[in-house]
């Protein structure tokens, strides 16, 4: 039995799901790859961290100097989060002649470029399956198991910490704040959970995903991007009684002449698959031109099903040993493709507010909204506190800009006393 060297940089959650992998599952890692994987060194920031995991302290290090220099490990699996040290410790670790591994979709989808010409430029590997949707194989499934479609279309549910506060909240009448607390606690969160609740940690990952299904260069910066701090109770029941859930969706389409690419809180008609994903499930709908539509679905977060893409990953690594030369990291033929602003598109609408609740008012907004193109579906009125009642109002598909330009004036209404909220609704036929 041949005999391999890894370094972890990282023993965090997805650390201590890897190092558990590989110790449970030795026997069919070591028939799988013919190797015996071996972890040698474990970079953390803090030695004498209580863990909760049986590993022996002469493994752990402060110092990257002891696993660069070493040149016995082989793959390094980088686990630690963020851009820097992140990106220098894995282009150091290139530049060594060591395979690189990671789960970081931050540093990929900032500083991807970077590290996919250097991975080429120093003939080592890179994977980096376990950044997008944890443990569902979606990055293989587009670069190799799709790659005969022209990808249409693509809806992702891809971040498993705001999919578990949205599930809670629906489900279980849990407030933000608790369902926020429980996903850091089961290890979903980002080290700073900005990144999951207003929606970047899932616009890195459909940047790195549409670069990939489009073949397009897509900087994360063209991702249109909302979290969901802003959805309350009063919003899911209100979408609820319509038919609706509501997801943080990642959507990208390829429109032809341009790209769709946007991560807002969506209504989605409680029908629909993506509808019945909950807890940190992930789930990606893919619609190509041979295969039509199809669903990866599973964990997209913690620690065992992320730790199960990074293994995976290593695997790959030693599967292709001693074939190089039919391996590149940068995908070629990637062009630059126009995104299409959200000003733009063309969706149906949510929309809640809270007016005062006297005769004339309701024909004051129909007419603002005639005047600027935006058909109305229907129109709930509930509720007097005071004067005020709340209208929730949903259109036809209609331009965002001109919906935009309506919602400016009636701002202006002396009647309007506050814009609550304003949602997109997706039906998933255009
Ligand atoms: P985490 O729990 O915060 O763990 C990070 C680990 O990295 C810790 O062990 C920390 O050391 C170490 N570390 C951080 N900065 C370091 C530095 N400058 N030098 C040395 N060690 C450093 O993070 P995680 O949840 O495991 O996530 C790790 C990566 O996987 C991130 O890129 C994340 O986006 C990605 N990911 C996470 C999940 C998930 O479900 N959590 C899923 C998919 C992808 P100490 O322990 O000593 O502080
Ligand atoms: N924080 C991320 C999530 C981890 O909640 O989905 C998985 O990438």
């Amino acid at each position: 039995m041949k005999k391999i060297k890894i370094a972890l940089l990282g023993l965090g959650n997805v650390g201590r799901g890897v190092w558990k992998i590989i110790n449970e599952n030795g026997e069919e890692i070591r028939k799988r790859s013919g190797y015996d994987v071996e972890i040698a060194k474990i970079l953390v920031r803090d030695k004498n961290k209580a863990r909760g995991v049986d590993i022996p302290e002469s493994l752990l290090t402060t110092n990257y100097e002891e696993i660069i220099q070493n040149d016995e490990i082989k793959i390094i699996v980088e686990l630690m989060g963020g851009v820097n040290p992140a990106k220098e410790y894995m282009l150091e670790a290139m530049k060594q002649k060591k395979h690189v591994v990671t789960a970081n979709k931050m540093v990929l989808a900032t500083e991807g470029d970077e590290l996919f010409e250097a991975a080429d430029r120093f003939g080592v590997m890179f994977y980096y399956e376990a950044s997008v949707a944890g443990g569902i194989p979606i990055i293989q499934g587009v670069n190799e198991s799709l790659a005969a479609n022209k990808i249409e279309q693509l809806y992702g549910i891809v971040n498993g910490t705001t999919n578990y506060i949205l599930s809670k909240m629906e489900l279980e009448n849990l407030d933000f704040e608790t369902a926020l607390k429980e996903a850091q606690e089961k290890g979903y969160a980002e080290a700073d959970p900005t990144s999951d609740v207003e929606g970047y940690d899932a616009a890195y990952k459909l940047g790195i995903l549409s670069s990939l299904a489009f073949g397009a260069k897509v900087n994360f910066d063209q991702v249109y991007r909302e979290g969901i701090t802003k959805i309350n109770s009063t919003d899911i029941n209100f979408a609820r009684e319509l038919g609706f859930v509501i997801k943080l969706l990642a959507i990208a389409k390829d429109e032809g002449n341009e790209l769709e690419l946007r991560v807002h809180p969506t209504l989605i008609p409680k029908t629909h698959p993506l509808a019945n994903v909950h807890d940190s499930f992930n789930a990606i709908f893919v619609k190509g031109n041979a295969v039509g539509e199809l669903m990866l679905y599973g964990r997209g977060a913690g620690d065992l099903p992320t730790g199960s893409a990074v293994v995976g990953d290593i695997l790959s690594v030693l599967r292709n040993e001693g074939n190089l030369e039919n391996y590149s990291a940068v995908k070629n033929n990637l062009w630059k493709r126009d995104i299409k602003p959200i000003s733009k598109i063309n969706r149906r609408y949510y929309l809640r507010i809270t007016v005062t609740d006297r005769p004339g008012v309701l024909g004051e907004i129909t007419t603002i909204f005639g005047k600027h193109n935006v058909s109305m579906k229907s129109i709930i009125q509930r509720g007097r506190e005071k004067d005020n009642a709340t209208l929730v109002i949903v259109t036809h598909h209609t331009n965002e800009g001109d919906l935009m330009n309506a919602l400016e004036q009636i701002k202006e209404l002396q009647a309007l006393e506050s814009v609550d909220n304003l949602l997109r609704i997706e039906s998933f036929n255009s």
